[in-house]
């Protein structure tokens, strides 16, 4: 098929490649010539295991190319993917559609010949029925389908994610936009992948009721860790224990900072605003995304207190700083809000990680970044683990604690245990492991004091 990507973005990216590597025919486009000119290069802007890889193979055998310009690309093409950003309004949350709406106009003025307007971008339910509509304003004389097919791709795994997906879904209206999907995603019915048809406004809905639910569990989590620290339970036998019923499952079940990145947070806002709009409330997921939200605080406050309730003049030490590993993306992340709360408690920071250290300098001032975890840690009051890179899983924790001017462990991924940290000598505090989450040594200020 040929296919062609408005958008170079992440989601554009990855699926345009991952296209191509199937067999396909795909143009990536985006009106940033830098971006396409170091795409052209084989320079991928942003970090992505096997991304890189993936492109450039599929570039040198000439199933993948970059353009700028819509026009061509578009009006050779059976379908056309919409993947461009739908960044959250700050007047109200709600997603901005001012990139899909220009996007579409550019692809309407291009069509030609029956085509497939693909959905990717994440959008309010009933976007798709505007898409139909701008187009057929632009052209009323023109043969094409408007569909949905949102994707479901984690920063980090993007690639395996897509080959290997739990399901396709795809919001159609007509037969003929159907078997152009089908036969896009035919290679993944080898791995068995279900291809699920519907209604369009039930695929638009099925994106942010995943994201909702998955943000609402691990907000449930981090809920029931907070309570296992206070009655003396450890929330990871806690979560194992439940996980490994089937109707809950094991995923999203890691107690932790609380959840940031570019999807959940922002997706969240979308839907709470969307439920409103309609006269739904969605008190639940307002509840996970507030929850969430004076989570991330907390984990300052747990820090300082950690350290007897005092941090001025005194350095901590942050191992990670991305929103999860294997990405160097620190929109919404935890380490964000904890590093500011230290700041303005006084703290001095100095921070390590092992890919996001570029991009957190641009959010970030008055950080002292590090060569890696050992010179992070030395001369440090108190070390906090906030990303769980494999990079921290196997630290050398007896060389970490003589670098250090005092021996406090704040792991807030729990990767290491009460038992390992006590024995390298720590003083750890972990995330809903009963008693080993709570300070329990004297506070030097009344906590009142620490906020
Ligand atoms: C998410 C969705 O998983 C994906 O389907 C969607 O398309 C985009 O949003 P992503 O943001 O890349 O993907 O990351 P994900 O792995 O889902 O993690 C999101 C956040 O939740 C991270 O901050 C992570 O640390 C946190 N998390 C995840 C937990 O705190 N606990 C868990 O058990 C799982």
């Amino acid at each position: 098929m040929r296919v062609a990507i408005i958008g170079s973005g992440y989601v554009g990216l990855v699926t345009g490649a991952c296209l191509a590597d199937f067999g396909h025919t795909v143009v990536c486009i985006d009106r940033d010539a830098s971006k396409i000119e170091s795409l052209q290069r084989g320079e991928i802007p942003i970090y992505e295991p096997q991304l890189s890889e993936l492109v450039s193979k599929n570039a040198i055998e000439g199933r993948l190319t970059f353009s700028t310009t819509v026009a061509d690309p578009v009006s050779d093409a059976e379908a056309v993917f919409i993947a461009v950003g739908t960044p959250a309004r700050s007047r109200d949350g709600q997603a901005d559609l001012t990139f899909v709406l220009d996007a579409v106009r550019d692809v309407a003025a291009a069509l030609r010949g029956y085509t497939v307007v693909v959905v990717k971008s994440t959008v309010p339910v009933g976007t798709g029925d505007n898409v139909e509509r701008v187009i057929r304003e632009v052209r009323p004389e023109l043969d094409y389908a408007v569909v949905s097919n949102p994707e479901f791709l984690r920063e980090g795994a993007a690639i395996a994610d897509f080959k290997r997906p739990d399901r396709i879904v795809v919001g159609a209206e007509d037969d003929r936009a159907r078997d152009v999907m089908a036969e896009i995603y035919r290679p993944l019915f080898l791995n068995k992948a279900p291809l699920l048809f519907m209604a369009r406004r039930s695929a638009e809905m099925t994106k942010y009721a995943a994201n909702a639910f998955l943000a609402t569990k691990i907000a449930f989590i981090n809920e029931v860790s907070d309570l296992c620290e206070q009655a003396g339970a450890d929330v990871q036998e806690v979560a194992h224990g439940i996980g490994l019923d089937k109707r809950i499952g094991s995923k999203f079940l890691h107690a932790g900072p609380g959840f940031g990145g570019s999807c959940f947070p922002k997706d969240l806002q979308a839907m709470i605003k969307m439920a409103q709009d309609h006269g739904a409330p969605a008190r639940i997921i307002e509840t996970a995304a507030a929850v969430n939200d004076q989570r991330k605080r907390a984990m300052a406050r747990r820090i300082i207190r950690a350290c007897g309730g005092i941090v001025r003049g005194r350095t901590i030490a942050m191992l990670g700083l991305t929103f999860k590993p294997n990405t160097d993306d620190m929109r919404e992340s935890p380490a964000i809000s904890i590093i500011t709360a230290l700041q303005d408690a006084g703290a001095r920071i100095r921070a390590y990680d092992p890919v996001g250290m570029d991009r957190a300098r641009e959010v970030l001032d008055d950080v002292e970044y590090c060569r890696d975890a050992y010179d992070c840690v030395t001369g440090a009051e108190a070390v906090a683990i906030v990303t769980e890179w494999d990079a921290f899983r196997a630290l050398d924790l007896d060389r970490i604690r003589t670098l250090m001017a005092r021996p406090n462990l704040i792991d807030l991924r729990n990767i290491y245990g009460p038992d390992q940290a006590d024995k390298a000598g720590f003083r750890y505090v972990g995330v809903g492991r009963g008693k080993a989450s709570i300070v329990d040594h004297e506070p030097r200020v009344p906590l009142a004091l620490v906020g």
